[in-house]
């Protein structure tokens, strides 16, 4: 039995420690986001974040976990209120079978956490091991880059707030 935290949340989980991650979050947890492409790293469909980086849930054991947090795609927002990945995703249009998309938009906050305002190329670069077959890279490269203009905004208003709230440093 090991405790995983998921997304805030504290689950008991009773499996075998070389448990792929993925199988838990799907499984055991129910949530599933995080989706089964090749099972063997090689797609991205399963891409959560760990401790603030991308990590490939499938390949990803349970005993690797313990102590760390984990955030899937349900974490980041609801449909009512998305974060600003989860919206600049549903603007651009960026997905057509969607299978992919989940393990994009985790890689792609990963990236924005670190480097706010990435650039054509490093998003390319980051983005690269993920596999899709629909052909809509242009609207996910544009999604990205919307993504940070939000969350940018986002910064920025929170920023305004905490001035006219007073609670600004
Ligand atoms: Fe994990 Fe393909 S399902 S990389």
């Amino acid at each position: 039995m090991m405790t995983l935290k998921v997304n805030g949340h504290d689950h008991q989980i009773d499996a075998d420690p070389d448990t792929p991650l993925l199988y838990v979050l799907r499984d055991d947890i129910k949530l599933n986001a995080a989706k089964f492409g090749c099972g063997l790293g090689q797609c991205g469909a399963c891409t959560v974040i760990v401790d603030g980086k991308a990590v490939l849930s499938c390949v990803t054991p349970l005993l690797l976990l313990e102590g760390k947090q984990v955030t899937t795609l349900e974490g980041l927002g609801t449909i009512d209120a998305p974060a600003p990945i989860q919206r600049a995703f549903m603007e651009e249009q960026a997905a057509q079978c969607g299978y992919c998309i989940a393990g994009m938009m985790m890689r792609a906050q990963a990236l924005l956490q670190k480097n706010p305002k990435p650039t054509d190329a490093q998003i390319r670069a980051e983005l690269e091991p993920h596999l899709c077959r629909c052909g809509t890279h242009m609207r996910i490269l544009r999604a990205v880059h919307r993504a940070a203009r939000l969350m940018d905004t986002a910064e920025l208003s929170s920023t305004t707030q905490a001035i006219v709230h007073g609670s600004a440093p």
